[in-house]
């Protein structure tokens, strides 16, 4: 078998022509854009470029953002004193703290100082245990866009079994939440697995989210599963995913790319969210 690939760039750029509508509807109804603050702080190399691209997706989509910037040694007490003007300015409707933060500063502290109505990346305790729950409320970035990304193939999710492999608050968790609502039955594995091909080898659906490049290899995967490679590990100067693609290919019906497959989607997600906490804070 040769796998279809996912390809999440399309599809994300097909989502964003339906937000550019929600935009522009909430600023003529509204008399003013969507609002998205984007804080950085330190110098990561990854970060200056997941930073770009979700400020390109603003202006691409008619939302305005607002970016700010700190040095390496910033501390506690000046990224505190934004985030708490932020939640009370009117024209910001998504606060963004990217992630990793410099050393020194406690990122679980910092993020549950946003306001949970302009939590845009659903990372605050109320989202995320609202996910837990099943209420309404924002959902992470990513894993959001896995579900959009294996929907996309017009494959059930129910009765699936679904592998997650990973269990970071950002991806792991969350992403076994969501298809845990889409009624798949959910297996989270993680660095300290017994005998992780036993899990793998049965699922449907793989999502690879360890942060270990090629991880997951083509005899751990079952004929005709759905590989979701969230991986964006650099080595000599290129991009390589938690899945060795050139061998996953030739077992999986559909898999993501990377780059091209999780990646985009991650920031039209977080956009989504945003104009949706918009709408949400004016109409409720
Ligand atoms: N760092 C890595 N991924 C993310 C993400 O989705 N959001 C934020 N804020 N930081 C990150």
């Amino acid at each position: 078998m040769s796998a279809k690939i996912i390809d999440g760039k399309a599809l994300s750029l097909s989502i964003r022509e339906s937000l550019k509508t929600e935009a522009a509807r909430f600023e003529s109804k509204y008399g003013r854009k969507v609002g998205l603050a984007v804080i950085k702080a330190g110098n990561n190399p990854a970060s200056e470029v997941y930073v770009r691209n979700k400020i390109k997706a603003c202006e691409d989509v008619g939302v305005k953002s607002f970016s700010y910037n700190f040095p390496e040694e910033t501390g506690e007490a000046e990224l505190s004193e934004l985030i708490a003007a932020l939640n009370g300015d009117a024209n910001v409707d998504g606060i963004l703290v990217q992630l990793p933060l410099p050393q020194g500063i406690d990122e679980k502290k910092m993020l549950a100082l946003i306001s949970p109505e302009k939590d845009a990346d659903g990372f605050h305790a109320v989202n995320a245990g609202g996910l837990m729950l099943g209420l309404p409320c924002t959902k992470p970035c990513t894993p959001a866009g896995i579900i959009e990304l294996i929907k996309s193939t017009g494959e059930r999710i129910a009765g699936k079994n679904a592998v997650v492999i990973g269990r970071s608050n950002i991806v792991g968790k969350p992403a076994a939440m969501l298809l845990l609502a889409e009624n798949a039955t959910v297996t989270i594995c993680h660095s300290k697995t017994a005998d992780l091909k036993s899990h793998t080898k049965n699922a449907d659906i793989i999502v690879a989210a360890v942060g270990i490049k090629e991880f997951v290899k083509g005899d751990m995967i079952k004929d005709g599963a759905i590989v979701i490679d969230v991986g964006m590990n650099r080595a000599d100067g290129k991009l390589y995913g938690d899945v060795a693609f050139d061998q996953a290919i030739e077992k999986a019906s559909y898999i993501t790319p990377v780059p091209g497959g999780v990646g985009p989607m991650t920031v039209t997600m977080l956009i989504k969210n945003t104009i949706e906490s918009a709408f949400r804070c004016k109409e409720n």
